[in-house]
């Protein structure tokens, strides 16, 4: 399948989908947002795939937020469409069973720091810069950033940055706990790609599990928390994956994961 504002590709087992607008510095319009949500019921589709990379084309922009020429043309019952849209499309990554990095390598600004929040971590390059500007568009974060970054980073500091609709660097986004690690802006890939292919050896079954566990259990009271692991653990002992790992271990061998649940 082509898409117009996205590239996609799969190497090995990873996937690669490339917010493709330079133009706009990868800007969130509707058509994007539509090609988005075809590519994510593509990879649910395919097994194969064990993890997803996001990354934005050129090397001045990740996102840089959702389209002001659209937001500019809507009144109050079109921008409740628009966010919605934007948010169930970005809330699909937190609901996709295999994990997702964003490759931050430029700005993420407005919707793209909203879509990065909602990846399972974030690697960025030194030149990166994320912030919730919306304020200065007389606006505020539309596509849950007033939920997912108030939740990661505390509320104060959240407050602080969409208040202010400032920019923070990639330094800066390391200290608060947005990104996992700054690479250099052509090593960036690189990295994400080691660690997306180290992730993508593991069983799947157990990655899918975790990935549910943490997801869920981060809406939930400790204890509603714990019994969710609980229940994911169980699971995992039906996989021929938690058979294959801990045999392997006993029997001093690397193990082969295949991924399949097994009946004995
Ligand atoms: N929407 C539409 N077009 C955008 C855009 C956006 N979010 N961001 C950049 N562009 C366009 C610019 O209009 C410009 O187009 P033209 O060449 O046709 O004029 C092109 O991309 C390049 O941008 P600049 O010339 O502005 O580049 P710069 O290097 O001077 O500045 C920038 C870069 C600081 C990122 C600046 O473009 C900027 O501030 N962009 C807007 C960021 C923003 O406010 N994002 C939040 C959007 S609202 C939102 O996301 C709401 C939500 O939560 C749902």
């Amino acid at each position: 399948m082509s898409y117009t504002n996205i590239a996609f590709e799969i190497q090995d087992r990873l996937a690669i989908l490339t917010f493709n607008r330079p133009k706009a510095l990868n800007a969130l319009n509707r058509a994007l947002l539509e090609e988005f949500a075809q590519v994510l019921d593509h990879i649910e589709e395919n097994e194969d795939i064990r993890v997803l990379v996001l990354t934005g084309s050129g090397n001045k922009a990740f996102v840089a937020g959702a389209d002001i020429t659209e937001i500019n043309r809507l009144g109050p019952l079109g921008a409740k469409q628009f966010a919605r849209r934007g948010l169930d499309a970005i809330n699909r990554l937190t609901q996709l069973p295999i994990p997702v990095i964003a490759a931050v390598n430029g700005y993420a600004l407005g919707g793209g720091t909203e879509m990065a929040l909602a990846c399972d971590f974030v690697y960025a390059a030194e030149t990166a810069q994320f912030g919730l500007p919306e304020i200065n568009l007389g606006i505020i974060p539309g596509f849950g950033g007033t939920q997912r970054l108030s939740r990661l980073i505390g509320p104060n500091m959240a407050r602080e940055m969409i208040y202010t609709g400032k920019m923070i660097n990639a330094t800066e986004a390391l200290r608060l706990g947005i990104v996992n690690k700054v690479s250099a802006p052509d090593q960036l890939m690189d990295d994400v790609l080691a660690i997306a292919a180290a992730i993508a050896q593991k069983g799947s079954t157990a990655l899918r599990a975790a990935k549910q566990a943490i997801n869920n259990g981060m809406n939930v009271d400790l204890a509603s928390g714990l019994a969710l692991e609980n229940d994911a653990f169980a699971l995992c002992l039906a996989s021929s994956d938690a058979r294959e790992g801990t045999s392997a271990f006993l029997e001093k061998r690397k193990p082969e994961f295949t991924g399949t649940l097994s009946d004995s």
